[in-house]
């Protein structure tokens, strides 16, 4: 069967420029630049690529953008008196901490320590919360990227079975929440994990599978049902000897096998990774228009 490669590199490149052409007319209006600030801790290798494009992003929109770093030695204490400088600052219109975080800071501390009204990586449970029952606020980066992603290819959803693979807060429970919900997704959504029984035939009746599990090459062929649109968002670093960096990005899904059976499929890299970000620059320029909340 012939597939259609989803590109998420172009249609994040393309939602970037109308949000700059956006910036630009808001800015000639008189209006305030939107500016986002991103926190991070440590030198982890991928938080260190994901902040780096963030602010890539940032310029690439015409927003302003502010790195703030802290040695992976920083104390709660201090992080949680950086998080109230920025929810004080007034031309910070959204500001996002980067994760993980060393084990010796709560993370769920930090998040609910951010003003939900500038947390633009949707992840305070005011906003969590205002999702899961369909309000206005701010959704986590990469649902939403997959949400875009689909309209854009305009893949019917809507009462189709969904699966969901991987029930992390970040990705998995959102993308649930949303692929159910009647004014996003719209479908039958079932959420596999590490201890779900028969999880291959649930992929195999599923019409749309949506996998972040974090572990390579994890869907293969006999999962997936002839015709099925697959989602890939896994981004686990392998070791790859022929690159440059060492290593390269692998997805979820096993793409050279499974490819041939789909109508269409997010490839790794270049699938939900760009849309995550674009989607961050979409909530902060929300943000900067005090969209959601005034
Ligand atoms: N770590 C992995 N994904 C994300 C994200 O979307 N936002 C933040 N802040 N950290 C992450």
């Amino acid at each position: 069967m012939e597939y259609q490669l989803i590109d998420g590199k172009a249609t994040a490149t393309a939602i970037k420029q109308e949000i700059a052409g956006e910036v630009k007319a808001i800015v000639a209006a008189g209006g305030k630049q939107p500016h986002l600030a991103a926190i991070l801790v440590g030198h982890d290798g991928g938080s260190e690529t994901y902040v780096k494009n963030k602010v890539i992003a940032c310029e690439q929109c015409g927003f302003k953008s502010t790195l703030i770093r802290f040695e992976a030695d920083v104390t709660e204490a201090e992080l949680l008196a950086c998080v109230e400088k920025l929810n004080k600052d007034v031309d910070v219109d959204g500001f996002i901490v980067q994760l993980p975080l060393p084990k010796h800071i709560d993370e769920q501390k930090i998040i609910m320590a951010i003003d939900y009204r500038k947390d633009v990586d949707g992840f305070h449970p005011i906003n969590v919360g205002r999702m899961s029952i369909g309000l206005p606020c701010f959704i986590s980066a990469t649902p939403l990227g997959i949400l875009t992603l689909l309209q854009h290819y305009k893949i019917e959803t809507s009462g189709r079975k969904c699966v969901i693979l991987g029930r992390s807060n970040i990705v998995g429970k959102p993308m649930a929440q949303l692929m159910m919900q009647k004014q996003y997704g719209d479908a039958t959504v079932t959420v596999c994990h590490s201890h779900s029984k028969d999880l291959k035939k649930e992929c195999r009746e599923a019409d749309i599978i949506i996998a972040a599990i974090g572990r390579p090459d994890f869907v293969t062929a006999d999962m997936v049902k002839p015709g099925a649109v697959v989602v890939d968002v896994g981004t686990t670093r392998v070791a790859d000897e022929t690159r440059k960096s060492g290593f390269r990005l692998n997805g979820d899904v096993k793409f050279d096998e499974v490819a041939p059976l789909c109508s269409f499929i997010t490839p790794v890299p270049g699938g939900v990774g760009p849309m995550t970000i674009c989607s961050l620059m979409k909530n902060t320029l929300a943000a900067g228009k005090r969209e959601f909340y005034k």
